[in-house]
């Protein structure tokens, strides 16, 4: 690592932190470590994916880490971007909004709120980067980000800018079919279905339901597995099983959604593989199916 990080340090707008506790930077907080860079602009970017494809180094991008898991030893150097943004540009209405991938949601539910935004109510509750959450299609039964989702620029693993035209094609449960290899998104256009003054009254009433069904105040990952069905959610097939509750160490599935995993202090990356497999075991013991992961896990 050490030419490498010789050469990082000289990019502009990168900050390197070598062998970084990495536990707070996942909401799930299972013990983890391992290199860190924050960077600050998208030209910085693109300087730092030329080096790091040029000496082999695999890599990953953190946004707010809410369905990230990171192991205990991270092989795979983590990114956090951190682009600069006017919060003015979200004041006032424009038929489309051009982002950087590093704004949180948070935002864009704050302007739905302020300027009644049709279709921006998806964002609600979500606790994500745009990048991440455009990256895995996120969505609650309020629908998907995708479908606001007009054009995407990413940086390639060469350190070139590629725009992305999104079509009905681009995106599906939770997957996007744009994002190539080793790419890394940088920002997007938004766009909205007109202004609905019920907007604000819709979003405060879904977090109220997200308030009393899901175990917010806990250390998780959202929702562990893709739902196998619109009509049999993960949730409610864990619940059927009566595994909510079921621990491991501090580990345990939320007594209160069975989609959830809760970390009650010091879960650790090998009791949430177990977790997952004995419920993998069961859902095949039971109804012959097994869960994808929504949650996204690095492999080292
Ligand atoms: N249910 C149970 N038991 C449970 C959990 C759920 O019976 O333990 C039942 C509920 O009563 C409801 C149904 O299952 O009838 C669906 O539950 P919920 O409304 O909580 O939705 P979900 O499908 O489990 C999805 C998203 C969530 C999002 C919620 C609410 C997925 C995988 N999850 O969950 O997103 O917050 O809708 O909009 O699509 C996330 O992606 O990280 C996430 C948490």
């Amino acid at each position: 690592m050490d030419e490498l990080a010789q050469k990082i340090r000289q990019i502009p707008d990168c900050e390197l932190f070598l062998d970084h506790d990495l536990t707070t930077y996942t909401t799930f907080k299972l013990a983890s470590k391992g290199d860190l860079i924050e960077v600050k602009s998208v030209a910085g970017l693109q300087s730092l994916l030329k080096i790091l494809n040029l000496s082999n180094r695999g890599y990953l991008v953190v946004g707010w880490g809410a369905n990230q898991i990171l192991p205990s030893e991270c092989h795979d150097l983590i990114i956090l971007l951190n682009f600069p943004f006017n919060k003015q540009d979200l004041n006032e209405l424009k038929d489309h909004y051009d982002l950087p991938a590093s704004l949180g949601l948070n935002h864009l539910t704050s302007c739905a709120v302020k300027l009644g935004l049709k279709g921006w109510d998806v964002f609600t509750g979500i606790p994500a980067s745009l990048g991440g959450a455009i990256f895995m299609n996120a969505g609650t039964n309020l629908g998907e980000i995708g479908k606001l989702v007009k054009k995407v620029t990413l940086v390639t693993p060469q350190g070139d800018l590629r725009e992305e035209i999104i079509s009905d094609e681009s995106f599906s449960y939770r997957k996007n079919h744009f994002v190539k290899p080793g790419e890394i998104i940088v920002s997007a256009t938004l766009t909205h279905f007109g202004v609905d003054p019920l907007i604000p009254q819709k979003i405060k009433d879904y977090l109220e339901y997200r308030k009393s069904t899901q175990p917010l105040a806990t250390k998780n990952c959202g929702c562990v597995f893709k739902n196998p069905y619109k009509s049999l959610p993960a949730g409610k097939l864990i619940d059927l099983l009566q595994l909510k509750g079921v621990g491991l160490g501090d580990l345990r599935i939320s007594p209160k959604h069975g989609n959830f995993m809760e970390n009650k202090g010091q879960a650790s990356w090998d009791q949430f593989k177990s977790l997952v497999e004995l419920i993998n075991f069961e859902m095949d013991h039971f109804y012959g199916i097994e869960f994808e992961l929504e949650v996204k896990i690095p492999y080292n």
